[in-house]
């Protein structure tokens, strides 16, 4: 099959990027989403998505300029197209932890009323294993009266961006192709050859399915190790990057970097689409991984009772600045962030106000953009995210105007060293404070530089 036009369904962190860089190489895409405002953002040449993203804004613009990229909200459209990518949500139940395919069922609804005989459908969202085959297909089949594999090609094909990197990581990163069949990983060969540099690694549609899930949950089990070492170290007054960097000297091993919590879209609820398919056999190191890195954001507030304490002050009388709302450095991404639960905890206790420079949306606390007034008169500052503009904080002219000096950092943006050398008190995740033991003087690459 030759591919001549696509029809992008979601115009998300993936669903965007992914449309327009259809659009760069010269391909007629339709970009299609139920948020009105933000397919009239598009259709303006702006980008919906705030915080860094390098070349996007510049690409958006120049695609719909040029006339290759259209947002709609208009299904009938994708009618015309060759290709239809679908890339909406799957979230899942906070509270059950169960996967929500609402929106996926919808989206595939109503692209099959819409889809043309002989035309490529991606899945490109993340699935629960044998969601392809329990949901999708019998949903296509049924609102488009045609069978997969004889009348239309299927793949699920998922994404592996992060915010910050959405075009790199889509241009450059290697992907896994899952196939109905062998015409439909041909046919998936051919469209994403048009947009990716990195290597397509073909299957079937269930270990497509199995690998995009776990692959999150590793990463997820990796940095929940991490965590639990810098538990484990604040116990026995010992610094967890300092253990880090010498564990990291044995080869084959790869510690990662513990911290305020996991965020995102896609890991803390990865790992949860995994488990949700399995009946029998129920995942331990996964789950417990799982509940390991959501405990610390609840650790965090922990610290901030601890540094108050410390500092003479009560909780109830103390006015807290949260630095950052965002999960991820630069970005503007507050899904599943840990300040959303630092600051659940906080809230109705201490006087919350919240810093971020790329967030635009409140959350429960007044947000403030300017630093300096976030953190005047506060009795204490908890480094949640690391963003660029809290690497390089200015410790004496903090204490200047702050109300009673405390810092909790839960990135390793701070010397401990440092900050009660200036008169601080300070905690960190996986900073142990031995009272009264040897002083450690930490070792330049210790510090957060990721
Ligand atoms: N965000 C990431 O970095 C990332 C990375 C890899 C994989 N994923 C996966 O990709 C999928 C999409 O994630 P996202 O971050 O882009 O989500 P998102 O919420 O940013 O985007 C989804 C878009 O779909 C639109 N939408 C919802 N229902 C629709 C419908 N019926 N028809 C058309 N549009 C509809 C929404 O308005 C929204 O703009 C998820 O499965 C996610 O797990 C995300």
């Amino acid at each position: 099959m030759s591919i001549r036009s696509v029809a992008v369904v979601g115009a998300g962190y993936v669903g965007l990027p992914v449309a327009c860089t259809f659009a760069s190489k010269g391909v007629s895409t339709l970009a299609v989403d139920i948020d009105a405002a933000r397919v009239d953002k598009i259709n303006r040449g702006i980008s919906p998505i705030e915080g860094e993203e390098p070349g996007l804004a510049e690409l958006i613009s120049t695609a719909v300029q040029g006339g290759t990229l259209i947002a709609t909200t208009d299904y009938s459209r994708i009618s015309s197209a060759d290709a239809i990518i679908v890339c909406v949500d799957t979230p899942i139940d906070e509270a059950t932890r169960r996967p929500v395919l609402k929106i996926l069922r919808s989206a595939v609804l109503t692209a099959g009323k819409h889809m043309r005989r002989g035309a490529l459908v991606s899945i490109e969202s993340t699935l629960p294993p044998r969601t392809m085959q329990d949901v999708v297909i019998p949903t296509l089949e049924e609102a488009s009266g045609m069978k997969a594999g004889r009348d239309f090609l299927l793949v699920h094909c998922p994404e592996r961006v992060m915010p910050g990197r959405l075009l790199r990581n889509l241009r450059e990163y290697d992907r896994v192709l899952g196939g109905f069949d062998d015409a439909s990983i041909e046919a998936g060969r051919k469209l994403y050859s048009i947009i990716m540099g990195g290597k397509l690694h073909t299957s079937d549609l269930v270990h497509a399915e199995i690998s995009k899930t776990l692959e999150n949950a590793y990463r997820d089990v990796q940095i929940a190790f991490a965590n639990e070492v810098a538990l484990a170290c604040e116990e026995l007054g010992a610094d967890a990057y300092e253990v880090r960097r010498l564990v990291n000297t044995c080869p084959f091993r790869d510690m990662h970097i513990p911290g305020a919590g996991v965020g995102g879209h896609c890991l803390p609820k990865d790992s949860w689409l995994f488990a949700s398919s399995l009946n029998g056999f129920k995942p331990t190191i996964i789950t417990s991984a799982r509940e390991t890195n959501e405990r610390m954001p609840v650790h965090m507030v922990e610290l901030v009772e601890d540094a108050l304490s410390e500092a003479g002050r009560k909780i109830e009388s103390s006015k807290i600045a949260v630095l950052g709302l965002a999960f991820l450095h630069d970005s503007d991404d507050t899904r599943h962030s840990p300040a959303l639960t630092i600051i659940d905890r906080l809230h109705g206790h201490a006087e919350l106000v919240v810093h971020d420079p790329y967030v635009a949306k409140e959350y429960r606390a007044p947000l403030v953009r300017d630093l300096d007034a976030a953190v005047r008169g506060a009795d204490c500052l908890v480094i949640v995210t690391d963003h660029s503009c809290y690497r390089n904080l200015d410790l004496h002219k903090l204490k200047a105007v702050m109300r009673t000096p405390a810092i909790v950092d839960g990135r390793n943006l701070l010397s401990s060293e440092e900050c009660r050398g200036a008169g601080f008190v300070y905690r960190g995740i996986g900073k142990g404070m031995r009272k009264g033991g040897p002083t450690w003087s930490e070792p330049a690459e210790c510090k957060n530089k990721s």
